[in-house]
């Protein structure tokens, strides 16, 4: 079939430049483990070391390094000519690629840049891996030879493999006066009026005399909604900012073009502000959870009604089966249910605005997880500076922002809660941030939320905590006093034990999980269990024989649209076969809001359209959908990704059954999943780098739809056209509808 891509207007997210300054670039080095300050000199003679090269980790090269330190030095000539050329010839930029995990950069024995720290550094160890470092140089340094040899040497240093310089090699050039201008993003306020403050910043260290454009667009029809044109200068290091104010709900695009007064060259940036889709929830009540909650005869129940609405709400009940009780003030179900069967109630929720009734069945047997969980996890947030006072902080969020009002229930400590050494009986024994795990299962629990917690098969986790290895049953045990709900098992510190034998049989990844199972399943609740060895041995055929909930698929995600495309799009395309009620394939956590995996929280790297499509698949592929972000400061933009109800109403879909990707079309692709109600989730992503309008029906054919009976925006909870199936696409952007035909 054609392709019906029309490409629309202005370029993308990315910076583009106009210029043409000389670009070098280095992709060999010379290499050697270990660490001597001495190969900084520009002198020292590295003709013995081994080659590498710097596109690819050292592991993929054959080399191993964990926790140690490693060298590159790299020779070249520096052409006169790159500084001859350039009209400003005032910094030599240095981007030096990505380096796992941290480094410090010299260019003939002078220290020009340093990024993460190593464990000899104040504060110690602390990764960057997934940082790009540019470091800037002034031209008159007298440490840069011209037309002469100079030699950059990297002192790396890395955590757990794989480890070193790696993407896209060293890129070495002297910028035009244009290039050294940057414009910067920024939300100044969202709600009913959003503003967004475009700021340029002249990075030169002298004065630039610019023209600017500005120009704000309707994407959806081209509008011109906002022009401005004015020379301005803007002094050397100095900024400017333009506020730039649009309608609540619209996606428009913004393009700011810098024009250099003196040579016309130009730099281009464009930009999408973050605009909010999801309707603000009506004042009467409404249910937003799942319809089902499986239960193991006699476990606790935990469920809080997810309930939206004017507070006070009363919480009732048709039907509670006997041995729960419900609160009716905060709408907490608890108790347990003694014999197996599907037991069907009614919950009522009424306010002062009004009442809602909804059918809703607790089934008691052998499967728990009958939804994909939804809570919050600690590691794409706080990484190993996670404290018990910091997961009270997102849980009460969670209550008092009205999350937990649309199913979000499980709170889940990842690694860094273990103490250095077990207890005298060897039981598993907290360190100072976690000062009363029992107390924090019971509040969890008292308010109707649900309790994770993590842990390695090995005798260390991926942290260098302390795991379970040779603990499993004490620790199980543990797990069940403390009023544990939740396990990620994280296979991290088990490779050494793995590597003691010479069995790669997928028996050999099943055994460390098997075991813990048969203690799981020996405690008197039910306690999801997560796997997370990141896809190895095609975990998604077994998991469900080991009685898993959910298994991670792949590696870690982290928030650029490399990680989300790779592993949301390319990794799990294959993988619907494999989940249904009960178990999950997990693309890992989520990566929206304040996240940066240590105690400094940053907002996402992902732009807006970047957030919606990561919910849109996230919801498609029936994932865990476990937040990654710090609650207490989640923005409104951050609250309607997470709690559009008909959004998350397909993740937690009773069907269960995973969407599959059922056409790629160059950049578009369309991911669909079947519904309970037999109506289709359908997903229509553009991951290209261009804003794109698709036409839904040229797709029909392959797609098996005659026409449509019905379309709806999902995120916009609209019904919409059924013939009119023209969809403006932004770059990396979704639309989410649900058909029937
Ligand atoms: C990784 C895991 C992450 C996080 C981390 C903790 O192996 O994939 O999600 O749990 O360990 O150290």
């Amino acid at each position: 079939m054609k392709k019906q891509i029309l490409l629309t207007m202005c370029l993308s997210v990315a910076t583009m430049l106009s210029t043409t300054a000389q670009t070098l670039k280095l992709k060999e080095a010379r290499f050697h483990k270990g660490d001597n300050m001495e190969w900084k000199n520009s002198s020292f003679d590295d003709s013995g070391w081994q080659s590498m090269s710097i596109l690819k980790p050292w592991n993929e090269q054959g080399t191993q390094n964990p926790n140690n330190y490693a060298w590159y030095r790299i020779r070249f000539t520096m052409p006169q000519s790159m500084l001859d050329d350039s009209d400003v010839k005032e910094t030599v930029l240095f981007n030096m690629g990505k380096i796992d995990d941290a480094d410090e950069t010299y260019l003939n024995g002078v220290l020009i840049g340093k990024t993460g720290q190593t464990p000899a550094d104040k504060g110690g160890y602390s990764s960057a891996w997934e940082s790009v470092r540019t470091y800037s140089v002034s031209a008159k340094n007298k440490a840069i030879k011209w037309d002469g040899e100079n030699v950059l040497a990297v002192r790396v240093y890395n955590g757990n493999d794989p480890g070193g310089m790696f993407g896209s090699g060293v890129s070495i050039s002297v910028p035009n006066r244009i290039d050294g201008m940057k414009t910067v993003f920024a939300q100044k306020s969202l709600g009913d009026n959003p503003v967004c403050t475009a700021t340029l910043k002249n990075t030169n260290r002298s004065t630039a005399k610019i023209i600017l454009d500005i120009d704000v667009t309707d994407t959806e029809n081209g509008e011109s909604l906002q022009h401005i044109n004015k020379k301005l200068s803007v002094k050397g290091n100095g900024t400017k900012s333009f506020d730039l104010a649009y309608s609540k709900g619209k996606c428009v695009q913004i393009k700011v073009t810098c024009t250099d007064a003196v040579t016309g060259k130009k730099n281009v940036t464009t930009y999408i502000p973050k605009y909010i889709l999801t309707p603000a929830a009506p004042a009467t009540p409404r249910y937003n959870g799942p319809l089902v909650y499986g239960v193991r005869p006699g476990s606790p129940v935990i469920f809080r009604i997810p309930m939206s609405g004017e507070r006070p709400m009363k919480f009732s009940v048709t039907h509670l089966p006997e041995g729960l009780t419900l609160d009716a003030a905060n709408g907490v179900i608890s108790g347990s249910i003694k014999d197996r069967g599907d037991y069907e109630m009614t919950i009522i929720g009424e306010n002062a605005k009004g009442k809602t009734e909804q059918k809703f069945t607790i089934k008691v047997g052998d499967k728990i997880a009958l939804t994909p969980p939804m809570g919050w996890n600690s590691w794409n947030c706080w990484g190993l500076s996670v404290s018990q006072e910091k997961v009270m902080s997102s849980a009460r969020a969670l209550i008092e922002k009205g999350l937990a009002d649309y199913g979000y229930s499980y709170i889940n400590v990842d690694d860094a809660w273990e103490a250095p050494e077990r207890n005298a009986d060897g039981t598993i024994a907290v360190n100072d941030k976690f000062p009363d795990m029992k107390g924090l299962g019971d509040w969890l629990h008292s308010n109707g939320l649900k309790f994770g917690i993590y842990s390695s098969p090995g005798d260390r986790t991926c942290g260098n905590y302390l795991g379970s290895l040779g603990h499993e049953e004490q620790d199980a045990k543990t797990y069940n006093s403390w009023g544990v709900d939740y396990l990620k098992y994280d296979w991290c510190g088990y490779s050494r034990e793995f590597e003691k034998s010479s069995d790669r049989s997928v028996a050999a990844y099943v055994r460390p999980y098997l075991h813990m199972q048969k203690y799981l399943r020996e405690q008197p609740r039910d306690i999801f269990y997560s796997l997370c060895q990141y896809g190895m041995a095609d975990v998604w055929k077994w998991g469900h024989a080991v009685d898993a909930n959910s298994w991670r698929t792949t590696g870690d995600i982290t928030d650029t649209w490399e990680s989300l495309y790779d592993i949301g799009f390319v990794r799990q395309a294959e993988l619907y076969p494999y989940a249904e009620p009960g178990c999950w394939n997990d693309p890992d956590m989520l990566i929206v809001g304040m996240v940066g995996w240590s105690a400094n929280l940053r907002e996402t790297r992902l732009t807006t359209e970047e957030q919606y499509s990561h919910i849109s698949l996230w919801s498609l592929l029936a994932s865990n959908m476990l937040i990654g972000c710090d609650i207490s400061r989640i923005d409104d933009f951050t609250f309607g990704l997470l709690c559009n109800n008909e959004v998350n109403a397909v993740n937690q879909d009773i069907l269960g059954r995973q969407a599959k990707r059922e056409i790629v079309d160059g950049d578009i692709q369309i991911w669909k999943r079947p519904l309970a109600d037999g109506s289709y989730a359908v997903g229509i992503f553009n991951v290209g780098s261009e804003n794109a309008t698709v036409d839904f029906a040229s797709y029909f054919d392959k797609l098996g739809i005659s026409r449509l009976s019905y379309a709806r925006d999902l995120w916009r909870q609209k019904d919409i056209s059924t013939t009119d199936t023209r969809y403006f696409i932004p770059t990396h952007g979704v639309k989410f509808i649900k058909i029937r035909y």
